[in-house]
């Protein structure tokens, strides 16, 4: 694993969003595995940027979500479909039909886990998945213990995590109990994987990844048998010594 040490969130959305340009410049009709979250906004706002001074055509590009909530219609804020659209495709201008997203409204959502593989198998996979990682070392919405080998499931969402994403609805209560999301397998299928970390509260999944093993129950871990991984991670997202006295 490549790993790269910051010191700030702002060098890593920069050191990140210049790796997908990279990729982009070698392949414009890059398959872009994307996340959500808080991690990777700053990544966004960069690659947007660097995109407009550049002047780069990425209309090419195709993007794979992660995961996306079920029973959120796409125009509901804090959809993924709704994330992505406002961090990409809106401030770029790109063709929405470019964007592959789970649909969370699907009636029969074992069909759609199928045909969202398939969907990603038919662009021919994916070239560069950006992801973030979960305190609990969640990575897409695989909490711990999923079986390494799924592939695009529906998942009940764990209480840390409603509780870790309720700061971006009113209420925990909105927060839907279900999810789609690519599974670990899929997820180890694309070429290059590009994992962001920031954060103390991070730190406990970092460690885990940095510990070399593979461990179900932190399935960040999985990395570690992926030939092609960067970690950008912020000094901050390092358990301190301070902490280790404590535990
Ligand atoms: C979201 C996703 C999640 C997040 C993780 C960290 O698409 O895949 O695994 O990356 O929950 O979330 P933040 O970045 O908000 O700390």
């Amino acid at each position: 694993m490549n790993v790269v040490t910051v010191k700030t969130k702002e060098e890593m959305s920069a050191t990140a969003s210049k790796l997908i340009v990279d990729k982009l410049r070698q392949k414009p009709e890059l398959v872009l595995g994307v996340a959500t979250g808080g991690t990777p906004i700053g990544t966004y706002e960069e690659f947007v940027d660097r995109v407009k001074q550049e002047e780069l055509d990425v209309s090419s590009m195709r993007t794979v979500n992660l995961d996306e909530y079920v029973g959120l219609p796409r125009d509901h804020e804090e959809s993924y479909w709704h994330y992505i659209y406002t961090h990409l495709y809106k401030p770029l201008k790109l063709p929405v039909e470019n964007a592959f997203v789970p649909d969370g409204l699907s009636r029969d959502l074992e069909a759609e886990c199928n045909r969202y593989e398939e969907a990603i198998e038919s662009l021919g996979g994916v070239d560069l998945q950006l992801l973030g990682v979960g305190r609990n070392g969640h990575i897409g919405f695989n909490e711990p213990g999923t079986p390494m080998d799924s592939r695009t499931h529906v998942v009940e969402l764990t209480e840390s995590t409603r509780q870790a994403n309720a700061r971006f609805f009113n209420d925990i209560e909105e927060v839907p109990t279900q999810a789609i999301t690519v599974g670990i397998s899929t997820i180890m299928k694309s070429r290059s994987i590009l994992l962001l970390a920031s954060g103390q509260e991070k730190c406990a999944a970092v460690e885990a990844l940095l510990d070399g093993k593979v461990d179900i129950e932190w399935p960040v871990t999985i990395l570690n048998g992926h030939p092609d991984v960067t970690l950008i991670v912020t000094e901050d997202a390092y358990c301190s010594d301070k902490e280790d006295d404590h535990a």
